[in-house]
């Protein structure tokens, strides 16, 4: 499958077969695979809890709207978007100066660099973390599709009461839902909807 074909063919899939379960072996490949996205300086604001248990599941669907895929799917993702990614600074430098990008003279400038654009700056933290996030969810979806799987982005949660029930601390905040599964082999999935035309999107040069 190219990506092409894999773009064009991904769906959000509404419904998932109960009885296919997913091996923590191949859910961790499409994890790792998944981390490849690009984040700001590489500070890579996402971490993820991994549902896979009926009482997991069970709970998190308490806590988006009662969404029957939620316990259909084999696993839900909680994806979530780390406010003090900044505190990767360090780690960052060290794979930089290792791989050949600056020297170690340059930790301390990278480290402070980071520092400086996120701590104190709250709204900077939330963008960061939502727009790595998302750029997270894309390649997990993508991937998990080349793979054979399907799987359903879900916003429709509450994010209170999602970081009570998984314990999540407040440094970190649920961005989206991602089912994973497989669809049932008789289930209608309608046709794709039409999208906004990029002749009406795209603005060339600008606004
Ligand atoms: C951020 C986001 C939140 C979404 N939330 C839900 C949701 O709570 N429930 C649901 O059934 N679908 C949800 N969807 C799926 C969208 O409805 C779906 O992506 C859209 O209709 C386009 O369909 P397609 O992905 O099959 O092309 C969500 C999608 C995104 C990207």
């Amino acid at each position: 499958m190219t990506v092409r074909e894999a773009i064009e063919s991904r769906r959000s899939i509404p419904f998932f077969d109960p009885k296919i379960e997913i091996a923590q072996k191949e859910l961790t490949d499409l994890l790792e695979l998944s981390n490849l996205a690009p984040s700001s300086m590489n500070l890579q604001p996402w971490e993820y809890i991994v549902c896979t248990s009926p009482e997991a599941k069970q709970k998190l669907r308490e806590a988006s709207y009662n969404q029957a895929k939620v316990t259909e799917a084999s696993a839900v993702i909680i994806l979530l978007g780390n406010l003090e990614h900044h505190l990767h600074a360090d780690e960052v430098a060290s794979s930089q100066i290792k791989n050949g990008y600056f020297g170690e003279d340059r930790r301390v400038g990278f480290v402070d660099m980071a520092l400086g654009a996120y701590t104190a700056n709250p709204q900077k933290q939330r963008d960061e973390a939502f727009r790595g996030g998302s750029l997270w969810a894309m390649t997990f979806m993508l991937a998990a599709h080349e793979a054979g799987w399907d799987t359903a982005p879900l916003g429709g949660f509450v994010p209170e009461q999602v970081s009570t029930t998984f314990n999540i601390p407040e440094t970190h905040l649920p961005v989206l839902l991602i089912a994973i599964g497989k669809r049932p082999s008789d289930a209608n999935i309608l046709p794709r909807n039409e999208r906004i035309s990029t002749k009406r999107l795209a603005h060339w040069e600008t606004w």
